[in-house]
């Protein structure tokens, strides 16, 4: 997830303190960094890669004004990581430099818009469109801070804003959906888009709301909405510098369950045409339908790629969903109108990578939904759609399954043109009413409950069907991969070929039963089955059935869609992996063994 720091008002101190502030923003993830100091003129440098190749390039520089700047960490959303796609972007003149966290849904008509005017654009970003619609209201004779307020409201989508103007002692900045909070401190002003980048400086915090706008001057600072100005109380915020990398949160894994609702937001924005009752994508404009799809995966991103098969099937495609590992060396029989998608979060998993470059030598077309732009599976495919998910740091992946579940939502919509404009209309208000659920559950949940009363079983089972069955699995390799506790998931009528004989009084069994239908009401005859051998039953439920009557305990998600209700029944069971993790005191966010990428076959 990309970061801000500005600051005004450190005198001499205006570099250090913005390298500190990108420092401590590093936990967020990023691909490259940089600065632009303000004052009367305005500089920027900017690298790809490690913070130390910025600090190294600004070793060999002037301070410049040296005391007003603002700086950025980039984690690529549009155009690879590269020097010329970094942040701050800058007009043609240099007289403005821009940051920004988000994304511009509408930079495409800005960017033909202004190149009609003549501009040239010097990155593949969707963010340099702001510095130049800021050049031609200052061209157009409009002053710094009415011509920055016009340049934003061109702009449709999300943003965390923030730009110098030459000759200008000031930073102009402006929040819409995506985080800006503006620190306090005597004469010295910050504005960032989370508290840590100047926690060693202040606590004393103004969160910006939607909609506003603030202007940081030399010892003073100000909030607008519109054209009135805003009263804002200042905040004291009780974080310690050593707990902000995590915002807080005990653990990266929980601050990345909680992060939820807004990857899954950030996943959907700009890709929906409400009107048309469609999907559009850039991404995949040139990807024509395939005879059939084939999906190949590893750990998490192979439960993606089982719920995604099944929803191909369902629209009367075919689609398997493989292991990518037994794939590489044993393929299914491609034809040339096979598609074959690669569900990556990092897009660097050799089994994948191996496995998407032995169907490409066998003639398919490959796609590559991945969280990471310009990785290697990004690059080396046909097409590639990416979830938008931001950095997951945490070993176990989390909101990256989620987003991985809307985005393969969204390709299969668009693979098979949709059942119809109603359907896919109620596909949109489903997955647009997602992540207010995913909060609901999140501020619900009794699964710290359910670890008091159950965590201390013997080995512990997951059974679902149909599109709870892929959430079975995924809940069972979360909670063995950070629990360190024997854990396995079954399709529910398998339990009765073998695994049955598992099942005691010790085994605690956590069963996803969404809606009532044929398959719920079977899943429900497994439960017994297990009941009446003594294990506890934990039911993961929309009280759609009546699976609670023979349940010892019941996590509850809201009512939904087949295809949600899923996705909800699997923050319940990351929940319960995180606190049977918690308390038996494992190492959460690098469990033993395991690593964030497996580069290795
Ligand atoms: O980066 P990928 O999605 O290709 O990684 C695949 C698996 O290694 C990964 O999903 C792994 O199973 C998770 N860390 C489990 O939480």
């Amino acid at each position: 997830m990309c970061g801000i720091i500005g600051c005004i008002g450190r005198g001499g101190d205006t570099k250090e303190t913005l390298l500190a502030g990108l420092k401590n923003l590093e936990y967020r993830g990023y691909d490259s960094a940089g600065i632009a100091f303000g004052g009367e003129t305005v500089t920027v440098e900017k690298r790809e890669g490690e913070l130390e190749n910025l600090r190294r390039q600004l070793e060999t520089t002037e301070a410049f004004d040296g005391s007003l700047g603002i700086g950025h960490t980039r984690w690529s959303t549009h155009g690879p990581p590269s020097d010329r796609n970094s942040h701050p972007h800058m007009d043609e003149a240099g007289r403005v430099a821009v940051v920004h966290n988000g994304i511009i849904e509408n930079y495409q008509a800005l960017r033909d818009e202004l190149r009609v005017e003549g501009v040239e654009f010097t990155s593949d970003t969707d963010s340099e469109v702001v510095p130049h619609l800021i050049a031609r209201q200052l061209d157009a004779g409009k002053p710094p801070e009415e011509a920055f307020t016009a340049a934003v409201e061109r702009l449709d989508g999300s943003y965390a804003l923030a730009a110098v103007v030459e000759g200008e002692h000031a930073i102009f900045t402006a929040r819409n959906d995506s985080p800006l909070v503006i620190g306090v401190d005597g004469d010295a002003t910050f504005v960032a888009s989370d508290v840590p980048a100047f926690l060693e400086y202040t606590r004393d915090v103004v969160y910006l709301e939607n909609g506003e706008y603030a202007v940081l001057r030399p010892g003073n600072w100000t909030v607008f909405d519109g054209a009135s100005p805003v009263e804002k109380v200042v905040k004291t915020v009780e974080w310690s510098p050593e707990q902000t990398g995590k915002s807080g949160y005990d653990h990266f894994m929980l601050k990345e369950i909680h992060e939820q609702p807004t990857a899954l937001r950030q996943c959907l924005r700009g890709r929906v045409d409400e009107f048309g009752g469609r999907f559009s994508v850039d991404e995949l404009d040139e990807l024509e339908r395939p005879d059939a799809v084939q999906f190949v995966a590893c750990g998490t991103s192979y439960h993606a790629a089982l719920y995604a098969a099944e929803l191909l099937r369902d629209a009367g495609v075919p689609a398997q969903a493989y292991l990518a590992s037994e794939y590489a060396l044993g393929p299914a029989p491609i034809t040339p109108d096979t598609l074959v998608v690669g569900v990556t979060q990092s897009g660097e998993t050799a089994d994948t990578l191996s496995a998407l470059r032995e169907a490409s030598v066998r003639g398919a077309r490959t796609l590559a939904l991945t969280n990471v732009v310009g990785s290697t599976a990004a690059r080396e495919c046909d097409h590639a759609l990416y979830i938008r998910a931001g950095p997951e740091i945490g070993v176990a992946a989390t909101k990256t399954f989620s987003s991985q579940l809307v985005a393969l939502n969204v390709l299969v919509e668009r693979l098979t043109a949709a059942t119809g404009v109603e359907q896919t209309r109620s596909l949109i208000s489903a997955l647009r009413e997602l992540p207010e659920q995913v909060q609901q559950v999140l501020d619900d949940s009794k699964a710290a409950d359910v670890v008091d009363e159950f965590g201390d079983g013997n080995a512990f089972f997951f059974i679902g069907r149909g599109l709870d069955f892929p959430v079975a699995l995924e809940g069972a390799l979360k909670f063995k991969e950070i629990t360190y506790e024997h854990a396995e998931g079954f399709a529910a009528g398998e339990l009765k070929h073998g695994p049955l004989a598992l099942v005691t009084e010790n085994t605690p069994v956590f069963a996803v039963v969404t809606g009532d239908d044929e398959r719920a009401q079977k899943t429900i005859g497994n439960v017994k089955e297990v009941e009446s051998r003594g294990a506890p039953v934990i039911a993961v439920t929309d009280g759609q059935s009546d699976v609670e009557r023979y349940a010892d305990a019941v996590l509850e998600i809201p009512r939904t869609t087949a295809r949600t209700a899923a996705m909800l029944a699997n923050v319940q069971l990351q929940l319960v992996a995180y606190h049977t993790a918690y308390e038996l005191d494992r190492t959460i966010d690098k469990p033993r063994n395991l690593a964030k990428s497996v580069t290795v076959e």
